[in-house]
């Protein structure tokens, strides 16, 4: 159990880890490249050195030169091998849906990926029935983890994803670098898009127009080095705990902003957040900059369906956001909540209930009552969800009277320092 105490306000410069989406596809796209390639910025945490793992067991080499600088050995296109036993993918749906489109792709070679309890609840077919379709043998089990991977000969496919998930859309455009003709995956909506840019980066021929995103195969890939920048979602708890405490000012440096993952902070300065971009910059081919974000009042907002893919992982921080906003917020179109680390649709709404806030879960989103107050305070559970601990501990600076977390080491999936730096920003008297 950590107590969070309030704050009096935050302040300072931070910067976060890399951006955990980035970290895993440089290692698994550098895995499958040729020769080395220098990952910079690597944002370390348990669900990126669950990728680590993952490629080392399919006997690709990975040094480690500093805790966020990896050099990976790629083996090409085709040459990971078989594991002895099966692959833990930890925690995390992203390695295991993104790993196994390059599975899919190692013909003749046979594959089983497993998870934690959480991961094993996760549904997988949303990843498999489309890898069947171009040619692999995919079994899972009744739906979900473990499942088992026969690598085959590829034939492209075109394909509407039924759910906006980057992760099944990448899952696809990775298997379609083994695949003969030109796969192409259609978005129901805009997601993050990481994996094209990476693809593009290494030499494969990536098309994106409208909602169409088309790859073919590749022969060999090359990436010699990548830059990941500062992860958006890390920050997203201290833009928030910055703007709900008066006389707060604190800049994040170094922050990815991939327009497909900056529904946020777009969502906040509309509800009157004072968020200010400074030194943008690229890295590599993503765009990043400074966040100076200075304490603002905010105002109720509305999240409709459209704009779920770009903020799908703050939606927790933005309960607690419009919980000490004016008015009435609603979350629609947001029933994928229910598929992530635990149903956070449920975990969300019981936790803010019990630190004060005026809450309820809807099917597929929520509705908060805001109060332009600071919340009471309490204790809540992260359930073992990472995006719950860091809501607690946000909860909890912003809080009057501090916030219990219990299962606070959740943070570790995506952010181990998370505390200490939460620590370092808060003023206390
Ligand atoms: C991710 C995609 C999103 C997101 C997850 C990371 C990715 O999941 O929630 O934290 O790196 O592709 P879905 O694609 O399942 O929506």
């Amino acid at each position: 159990m950590t107590f969070v105490a309030p704050a009096s306000s935050v302040g300072g410069h931070i910067a976060v880890p890399g951006d955990k989406s980035i970290s895993h596809r440089a290692v698994l796209v550098a895995a499958i490249c040729e020769g080395e390639t220098r990952v910079t910025g690597f944002g370390r945490s348990a669900d990126t050195e669950a990728t680590v793992h993952a490629v080392r067991a399919l006997g690709v080499d990975v040094e480690e030169e500093d805790v966020d600088v990896l050099v990976v050995g790629g083996v090409g296109l085709k040459g990971l091998r078989e594991p002895e036993g099966h692959i833990d993918c930890g925690n995390s749906g992203t390695l295991m849906r993104l790993l196994a489109g390059i599975l899919a792709g190692q013909e003749g070679r046979r594959f089983e990926l497993t998870g934690d309890e959480s991961l094993r609840s996760r549904p997988m077919e949303r990843a498999a029935e489309p890898l069947r379709r171009m040619g692999a043998r995919v079994e899972t089990t009744g739906g979900r983890a473990p499942i088992r991977i026969e690598g085959g000969k590829l034939a492209a496919i075109r394909y509407e994803l039924p759910v906006a998930s980057a992760q099944v859309k990448s899952c696809l455009l990775l298997a379609a670098l083994y695949a003969r003709g030109r796969t192409q995956v259609i978005e129901p909506m805009p997601t993050r898009d990481h994996t094209e840019r990476l693809l593009a980066a290494a030499g494969a021929t990536v098309r994106r127009r409208g909602s169409n995103v088309t790859v073919g195969p590749a022969e060999r890939l090359e990436l010699g080095a990548v830059d990941v920048p500062g992860d958006p979602s890390s920050s997203a708890p201290f833009v928030v705990a910055t703007t709900l405490l008066a006389g707060s000012e604190l800049t994040v440096h170094g922050v990815g902003l991939n327009p497909t993952r900056t529904g946020f902070f777009d969502l906040l300065a509309h509800m009157g957040a004072r968020l200010n971009v400074v030194g943008r910059r690229r890295l590599g081919r993503e765009p990043v900059g400074d966040l100076d974000v200075r304490a603002a009042e905010l105002v109720a907002a509305s999240v409709a369906p459209a704009q779920v893919p770009g903020l799908v992982d703050e939606l927790p921080l933005f309960a607690l956001a419009a919980g000490c906003a004016r008015g009435e917020s609603v979350v629609r179109g947001a029933g994928e909540l229910r598929a992530k680390e635990t149903d956070r649709i449920e975990t969300v709404t019981n936790a803010l209930r019990a630190l004060g806030i005026r809450i309820v879960a809807s099917d597929d989103g929520f509705g908060v009552r805001g109060v332009p107050t600071r919340p009471k305070g309490g204790g809540l559970s992260s359930h073992g969800d990472h995006r719950i601990a860091m809501l607690g501990g946000t909860a909890g600076v912003v809080s009057r009277e501090g916030v219990r977390v219990e299962g606070a080491d959740a943070v570790a999936a995506s952010f181990p320092g998370f505390f200490e730096v939460l620590d370092e920003v808060a003023r206390r008297p």
